[in-house]
C-alpha cells in the first residue's frame, strides 16, 4: 500500500506549485502531484546519482521497452523504429507545428502548450469550440468543417481532454480521423494524461484507422503518471516513414533526453511501477468523486462537467460569480490558487470568456477537503 494520503510539504523545493504564491494560498494550479514518485524510479536515480558517470546515453532499449508497453498496454501493434524519444511534450508540440504550412486547427478549450505551438512558429490557429451540452463537451465537426480554410494542414488534440477531462470514445476519434482524411490534415494526438483513465477507455489516435496510422504524431510521457515533469521526457510515436523521417528532422535539436531522464522512462516503462500506478489511479478516482460531490454540495450554481480522464476539472463560477474573473476571486477571497480558464483559449460561439478555472486534484484528499472548505467559507463570507 501507498501512502498518498501522507503530506509532503513542497514549499522551499523550488516548484512553481508551492513556491508561486505566499504560503497562505494553497495551490491549486499548473500539473504536477503532491505525491512521491514511485519508491522503484527513486531508487533507480539514487543509483544512477552514484555510479557517477553520466556520458552519452544509448537509447536503443528504451525504444525496445516503450514499443512492448504500448503493445501491452493498449493490445496494438507498435515498433520499436516507430518510437522518436524527446526532451518533453512541450517541445514536441511546437515542432511539429514546423511541418506544415498553413494553419492549425485547434478544438478548444485546450492545453496551453497546444494553443501556445503555432504561435512560436508562426502559424495561424483556428479555434473550435467544443460543444458543451449541459456539461458534456463534445467536439463540434459541423463547426470545424465550416472553419477549416484550404491551407489548414494540421489539427492538434488534447486525449484525455486538458481541461475538460473527456476521454474520447471511439466514434468521436473515428470522425476526428475522417474529417483529417477529408482535408489531408496531420494530427497531433497529444495524450500524456493517457493513463488516468475514469471512464471510457484509452484509444492512442495511431491504432484507430488507415488514415491515422499514416498520418499522425502521437505524443506521450510519463511525466504526469508517475509525478516526473521535471525530469522531462515523452516520446512521439509516427508509424508512417515519411512523416518520421520529416518529424526527426525537425526534431534534429532537441530530440535527446538526459541519463537521469532515460532512467526515470526505463522504470516507467518496464512495468515496474504498475501496481503503484494501480493504486494511484483508485486514489485519484476517490478524489475526482470527493470534489464532485464538495462542489454540488456547496452550490448546485457551480457547474462542472464529470471528469472521464486526466487529474484536471474544469470548473464554471459564472453562475455565482457573474463578471466576476474566478481565478482571481479565488486567489483573493479563498486564498486558493487554481488555474485560469481564458489561458485555455475558453470560448463559445459569443467570443472568449473567463468563467472557468482548473483545478488540479492530485494532491491530498485532505487538502482538498480544505480547498472546498476555503471556498465555501469565501461565498458565505
Ligand atoms: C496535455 C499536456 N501536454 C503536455 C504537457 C507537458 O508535457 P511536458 O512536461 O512533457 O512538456 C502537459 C502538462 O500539463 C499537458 O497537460
Amino acid at each position: 500500500m501507498f501512502d498518498f494520503d501522507e503530506e509532503i510539504d513542497r514549499h522551499g523545493d523550488g516548484s512553481v506549485k508551492w513556491n508561486h504564491f505566499g504560503p497562505d494560498i494553497l495551490p491549486l494550479f499548473i500539473a504536477d502531484m503532491d505525491f512521491r514518485a514511485p519508491q522503484v524510479i527513486i531508487e533507480k536515480l539514487v543509483e544512477k546519482a552514484r555510479f557517477g558517470v553520466y556520458g552519452y546515453q544509448l537509447y536503443d532499449e528504451l525504444n525496445k521497452l516503450i514499443a512492448r508497453w504500448l503493445r501491452r498496454q493498449y493490445k496494438c501493434e507498435a515498433d520499436e523504429q516507430w518510437i522518436v524519444l524527446l526532451h518533453a511534450l512541450v517541445p514536441g508540440l511546437a515542432l511539429t507545428t514546423s511541418m506544415r504550412e498553413g494553419s492549425v486547427l485547434i478544438p478548444v478549450p485546450s492545453y496551453t502548450g497546444i494553443l501556445d505551438a503555432p504561435v512560436k512558429t508562426g502559424r495561424r490557429s483556428i479555434w473550435s469550440p467544443l460543444k458543451n451540452e449541459d456539461e458534456y463537451y463534445q467536439p463540434d465537426f459541423d463547426d470545424m468543417r465550416h472553419k477549416a480554410e484550404a491551407d489548414t494542414r494540421m489539427m492538434m488534440l488534447s486525449n484525455p481532454h486538458n481541461p475538460v477531462g473527456r476521454v474520447y470514445k471511439e466514434e468521436e476519434l473515428r470522425e476526428f480521423s475522417r474529417f483529417a482524411k477529408e482535408r489531408n490534415i496531420l494530427v497531433i494526438s497529444d495524450e500524456v494524461h493517457s493513463d488516468f483513465i475514469y471512464e471510457n477507455k484509452h484509444i492512442p489516435f495511431f491504432t484507430l484507422d488507415d488514415y491515422a496510422y499514416n498520418n499522425s504524431i502521437t505524443l506521450m510521457g510519463p511525466g504526469k503518471t508517475y509525478n516526473v515533469a521535471g525530469l522531462p521526457f515523452g516520446f512521439a510515436v509516427i508509424p508512417n516513414k515519411n512523416i518520421r523521417r520529416e518529424f526527426k528532422k525537425a526534431a534534429y535539436a532537441i530530440s535527446e533526453s538526459g541519463v537521469m531522464h532515460a532512467a526515470v522512462a526505463e522504470k516507467a516503462y518496464d512495468g515496474s511501477c504498475d501496481d503503484w500506478k494501480r493504486e494511484l489511479m483508485v486514489y485519484l478516482k476517490g478524489n475526482r468523486d470527493f470534489l464532485e460531490a464538495g462542489l454540488k454540495k456547496i452550490s448546485s450554481d457551480i457547474k462542472f462537467p464529470h471528469n472521464e480522464g486526466s487529474y484536471l476539472q474544469w470548473i464554471d463560477f459564472s453562475r455565482l460569480l457573474g463578471e466576476e474573473n474566478p481565478y482571481r476571486w479565488l486567489i483573493k477571497k479563498a486564498r486558493v490558487a487554481m488555474s485560469e480558464g481564458a489561458a485555455f483559449g475558453e470560448s463559445d460561439a459569443n467570443g472568449r470568456r473567463n468563467n472557468h478555472v482548473r483545478l488540479n486534484f492530485a494532491t491530498t484528499r485532505a487538502r482538498l477537503a480544505e480547498a472546498l472548505r476555503r471556498i465555501e467559507a469565501a461565498l458565505n463570507a
